[in-house]
């Protein structure tokens, strides 16, 4: 019956990319299941659902029940349509109040393009359900920090929040490391281990680089997804927990399932709630907000109050950012240190920007030739020590590692 719900949930989150302001009128008396109890098991996965039960066996019980439970409104059959029209009139108007009411500012997440907005939008709409979440966007565009946020402002917010990059560990590790394993399980296992899925229970498990989760353990990680239930590494016994799955992806996904490198199952699973966070330079109304964020908050500007040149702005402004916000902090944070006067000028980021960036200020080539010019610089200024310019640009080594290949640099 659950599992019903959730797909019926899942349908409606779908719809919902399409228009939030969704509601669900449902008969009282059905079969298998009355209204109220249709609303009442939806409402748990997802609590925004607006309800209204429709009813010939009209009593002052079942409304207040039905009231109780969630429902929106309670009407009795035949109902009028201009009654039925009210009611959605009013709760079209109550939404539309609610999504206006959408702050710049949500759990850390600083923007006011309609990007951000509509991933915070998202991110309300299915904080409070069990569905698994995929996040995508490149290095630094804010993956970990919109997993946080699903956690942090959900019902699971007193339980643990645990991140796991399968990036850093091999397949049986992963697979150790998730599932657990017990007393003798491998050569080694002298004691039971207990993997990360029942340490985090209640709570939400964040799968960073899900891409390179190795495909057997994808099987089980799905199976999962499907049923609460995993088997620790040696044993007989299923173990059933109640984990909410947010994976994030700095690759392309569509790619990898159509190379077989990722399991089309699972990524269907995990594509029903899909946080898509666009470059930093396809959002550059929010460089502004976010360096005023930083300004503000950055313990780096305790007891000082930086401003911006408006020259120096253009030139935050005119410049790709590969490394997305992660770049921009992490210069803003260099320049601070570096100088002392209270404002930043053209003339600091001279001094601290690789000349990539002059070069593009001054003539807009490529993006991808900014790039390149920009890691190159970065690379010479660090004498080729990958770890170090993967640091002063604000991306990860593996990032840079995937660039230097795909540009050819030497
Ligand atoms: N919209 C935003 N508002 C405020 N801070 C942000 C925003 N986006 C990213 N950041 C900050 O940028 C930094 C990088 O963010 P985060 O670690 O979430 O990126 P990521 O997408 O997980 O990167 P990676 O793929 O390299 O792991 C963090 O300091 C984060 O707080
Ligand atoms: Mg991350």
């Amino acid at each position: 019956m659950m599992y019903g719900l959730q797909r019926a949930a899942r349908m409606l989150l779908i719809s919902w990319r399409i228009n939030p302001l969704m509601w669900l009128i449902v008969d009282l008396k059905m079969q298998e299941m009355d209204g109220i109890q249709v609303i009442e098991g939806l409402k748990n996965i997802q609590p925004s659902i607006v309800g209204i039960v429709l009813t010939g066996y009209g009593s002052i019980p079942t409304a207040v029940k039905a009231l109780k439970l969630g429902a929106y409104h309670y009407l009795t059959k035949p109902c009028q349509m201009a009654e039925l029209e009210t009611i959605l009139k009013e709760v079209k108007d109550e939404r539309n109040i609610h999504l206006r009411r959408v702050p710049d500012h949500y759990h850390g997440i600083v923007g006011k393009s309609q990007i951000i907005q509509n991933i915070i939008d998202t991110v309300q709409l299915v904080k409070d359900t069990s569905l698994p979440v995929l996040i995508s966007g490149e290095s630094g565009t804010g993956k970990e920090l919109v997993a946080r946020a699903i956690h942090f402002d959900s019902c699971r917010k007193e339980n643990p929040f645990i991140a796991i990059n399968c990036a850093s560990l091999k397949p049986d590790l992963l697979e150790n490391e998730l599932f657990g394993h017990v007393k003798g399980a491998f050569t080694g296992a002298t004691n039971c281990k207990d993997g990360l899925l029942k340490i985090c229970d209640s709570g939400t498990l964040f799968i960073d680089e899900i891409a390179d989760m190795d495909l057997v353990v994808q099987a089980s990680l799905l199976r999962f997804i499907e049923t609460g239930l995993f088997r620790p590494l040696g044993s007989t016994k299923e173990v059933k927990v109640n984990v909410r799955i947010v994976a994030a992806i700095n690759k392309d996904i569509e790619e990898e399932v159509k190379m077989r490198r990722f399991r089309h199952d699972l990524y269907y699973r995990l594509n029903v709630c899909r946080v898509n966070i666009l470059p930093l330079r396809e959002r550059k109304e929010d460089i502004p907000l976010l360096m005023d964020h930083f300004l503000t908050t950055s313990p780096l500007v305790k007891d000082r109050t930086v401003t911006i040149s408006s020259s120096a702005m253009e030139i935050f402004l005119f410049y790709h950012w590969p490394g997305n916000v992660r770049e921009l902090f992490n210069l803003l944070g260099r320049v601070i240190l570096m100088t002392k006067e209270s404002m930043i000028t053209k003339g600091h980021l001279v001094t601290f920007l690789p000349s990539a960036l002059r070069k593009g200020h001054e003539k807009a080539s490529s993006l991808k030739d900014i790039e390149k010019l920009h890691i190159v610089e970065s690379l010479k200024a660090h004498g080729g020590n990958i770890s170090a310019t993967a640091r002063a640009i604000g991306i990860d080594r593996r990032t840079l590692q995937r660039k230097i290949t795909r540009y050819h640099i030497h």
